[in-house]
């Protein structure tokens, strides 16, 4: 039986003047009220930018006014545009990709399936990533998170310091096999990538995201200096310096331990969501659980340091 110290879950709101946070779960994530995106306000800006190193990820609802433009424009406001690892945006707005399943799609994955970090296998992998709800099935096509500091702090303090200069691979290998096993061909981004397994020959862009890039297992936030776990279930394929057999026990029992449930929040989505979640404090999975339905979405990623 494993029992979970009480003491290290901390996800109060802090009280702000210009927003109010309402926690989602003990563990992580807040809902943010009292602002309209579209017409956001420096003052704003700072307490959310505050509550979202707080909570790891903050969502608010009734944001129907926002337009691709203004999901932009928004999203600039953390930082610049990261490269996106699998889609070219919507039409005019090349940062606004969309992530839209079909109800028609039979495909037995979907985008974002399978608990991850978004891009770690890039070596500035995106620091936030901003998602928006149009369409939303009438039951599943949740979004779980799990919070990777309270992962981290709840490690003994031996197993902290095994791991402390231990360095992640992080690969498309294991996804884009997974993709090419149980994807239609489609146009959406996963639909497309899926489409490359008849080529002869690999791409060099497509080379360079298989190849990847390695990591400190543990990074440090730059902003909170606050420790987290980086490493996931779909992009971490060894431990630099080990060999499969030495790493693979390292890493599935950090995969495991840092989705549990009591490090997590599930998010139930409405048309007309935004989320922002930092990637560098938390790890998310999609469900691919609502054939029959169309699910739209749109999102921005913003560009992140080389982690350390
Ligand atoms: C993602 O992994 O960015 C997509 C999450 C979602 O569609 O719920």
């Amino acid at each position: 039986m494993q029992l979970h110290p009480t003491g290290k879950f901390d996800n109060h709101a802090s009280k702000y003047s210009y927003i109010t946070a309402h926690p989602l779960a003990a563990a992580m994530g807040a809902e943010i009220e009292g602002v309209q995106l579209a017409t956001l306000t420096d003052e704003q800006e700072r307490e959310i930018k505050d509550a979202l190193c707080r909570h790891k990820m903050i969502y608010l609802r009734n944001q129907q006014d926002l337009s691709h433009a203004q999901h932009e424009k928004f999203s600039l406001r953390f930082g610049s545009f990261a490269e996106d690892a699998y889609t070219s945006g919507v039409p005019g707005h090349r940062n606004v990709h969309p992530l839209i399943k079909e109800a028609d799609d039979q495909s037995k994955m979907v985008f974002g399936e399978g608990w991850h970090t978004d891009s770690p296998f890039l070596a500035e992998p995106p620091a936030i990533t901003i998602l928006r709800s149009v369409e939303i099935p009438p039951f599943g096509g949740d979004t779980t998170f799990a919070n990777s500091a309270l992962a981290y702090r709840m490690l003994s303090d031996s197993y902290q310091k095994m791991i402390a200069q231990l360095r992640v691979h992080f690969s498309l290998r294991d996804v884009l096999q997974a993709v090419y096993d149980s994807v239609e061909e489609r146009d959406s981004p996963i639909g497309r990538l899926a489409a490359t397994r008849h080529a002869t020959t690999i791409s060099e862009d497509l080379a360079r995201k298989i190849r990847g890039n390695v990591h400190p297992l543990v990074r440090t936030h730059p902003v909170t200096q606050e420790k987290a776990l980086y490493v996931d279930c779909s992009y971490a394929v060894g431990i630099e310096g080990m060999t499969r057999q030495e790493s693979a026990p390292i890493l599935d029992f950090l995969g495991a331990h840092l989705v549990q449930p009591a490090f997590s929040c599930r998010l139930r989505w409405e048309p007309h969501m935004v989320v922002v979640w930092d990637n560098r404090l938390c790890v998310h999975q999609a469900y691919n659980d609502y054939q029959g339905y169309r699910r739209e979405m749109y999102r921005t990623t913003i560009s992140g340091e080389k982690p350390s």
